[in-house]
Formats: structure tokens, sequence, C-alpha cells
């Protein structure tokens, strides 16, 4: 990580913290934990919340099919115009990823494969988390995947709980990874699968 994006970063989150939700860019290891577990193969559309500087970005543009759309939904200016100069040619939607299913659809793409959340969920309201939630399960494909991450300390904060149940309530299938302790602060990743059968 370039300590210039680490310092642009920390200036956004202490600006907004609740929405950044976080001081520094996830490290190269969680970023490989939210990625691995998908199977890039089978792609056509993928999406990514809140990529900030592109911690998670660079490795899924390192195992997106060449002929699959990719986009990027951030809600902060600053972070946006960052990543679309370190990712020139990628698109990136300026704005909330409440809106996943009307910029899918702009774009002729009914479903994506994949979503991997960057977002800072617990520090999000109810009425925030199931918005994201249910847009975001009308948006996967049956059998889609997503991914998102949590930090250590946030699981026991009320947003972080209601998170996990708020899961339980959207996916039926989740699975928890190890901590990545190599991540400021320490984090585990949720796995999910949209509800359905994945097509052949
Ligand atoms: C914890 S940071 C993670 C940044 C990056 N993915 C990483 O792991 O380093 C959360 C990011 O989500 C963005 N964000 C917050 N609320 C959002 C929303 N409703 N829609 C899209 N992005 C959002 C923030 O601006 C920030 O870039």
């Amino acid at each position: 990580m370039r300590p210039n994006r680490s310092i642009r970063f920390l200036g956004q989150f202490l600006r907004r913290p609740g929405a950044v939700g976080a001081i520094a860019p996830s490290s190269r290891h969680l970023a490989r934990r939210m990625v691995d577990w998908v199977d890039w193969s089978r792609v056509e559309t993928a999406v990514e919340y809140g990529p900030g500087t592109g911690a998670f970005t660079q490795e899924i543009l390192a195992r997106l099919p060449a002929r699959a759309t990719f986009i990027a939904f951030e809600s902060n200016p600053a972070l946006a115009n960052l990543w679309q100069g370190r990712f020139p040619g990628r698109e990136i939607h300026f704005g909330s990823a409440t809106t996943v299913g009307s910029e899918l659809i702009r774009r002729g793409r009914g479903h994506t494969d994949v979503v991997i959340s960057g977002l800072p969920w617990a520090s999000f309201p109810e009425s925030l988390q199931r918005e994201i939630l249910a847009a975001t399960v009308a948006s996967l494909r049956p059998g889609g995947q997503f991914a998102t991450f949590a930090y250590l300390q946030g699981l026991f904060l009320p947003g972080g709980i209601r998170f996990r149940r708020l899961l339980r309530e959207y996916f039926a299938d989740i699975e928890t990874s190890a901590v990545t302790w190599l991540n400021l602060p320490p984090a585990i990743v949720y796995r999910c699968r949209g509800r359905g059968e994945p097509p052949e």
C-alpha cells in the first residue's frame, strides 16, 4: 500500500468516520480472503461496494475474466476520484450501494454473479443495513456469491450484532472465515450465497 493512499484514506475517515468506518485500507491478506472463495471462472458480472482506495479491487481485477462487467459503488467523492485515478478505464458509480439494482438494469444486466462488499455495516443504522441487503439479494443471480467483512471489535457492538442477525435473515447459506490478524484492525469474512441453484 502506497503511504499516500493510506494518508488520504485516513483523512477521509477523520472527516466522515461513520461512513468510512476504518482508519486504514484493508490489507492484502484480508483482500485475498474476500475474493479467493469466489468461483471467478463463471463470473460475467461483478460488483464491489465501498472500494475506498481499491484494496479489494486490485484482487478482484486480477481474477476477473476479461469478458466480465465490473461496477464499483462508492459514495465518498474523494475516494471515488482516487480510485478512478488508480484504475483508469474501470467503472465506478459515484453513489450509494442502495442503487445497485437500478444501475445494473441501466447497463442491461439483470443480475450480478458476485458482490464484494467493503461497507462499514456496523456503523450503519438498521434501515440502511436492510436497504442494501435487500437490494443485494434482489440483484444476485440464484446461487450468486456475496462476501463482506467485519472487524473483530465491531462484532460485539449493537450494529455488528444486528448485522449478523440480518445476514441470517437475508441469506440461507453463510460461512464465517478464520480471523485475519494481519489487518488493521483484525477482521473476519462472511461468505454468503444467494438463494436458489447456481446456473449450469
Ligand atoms: C471500511 S471502508 C473500506 C474501503 C476498502 N474496501 C478497503 O477495504 O480498504 C468503507 C468504504 O465504504 C464506502 N461507503 C460507505 N457507505 C457507502 C454506501 N452506502 N455506498 C457505497 N459506498 C459506501 C466508504 O466511503 C468507504 O470507502
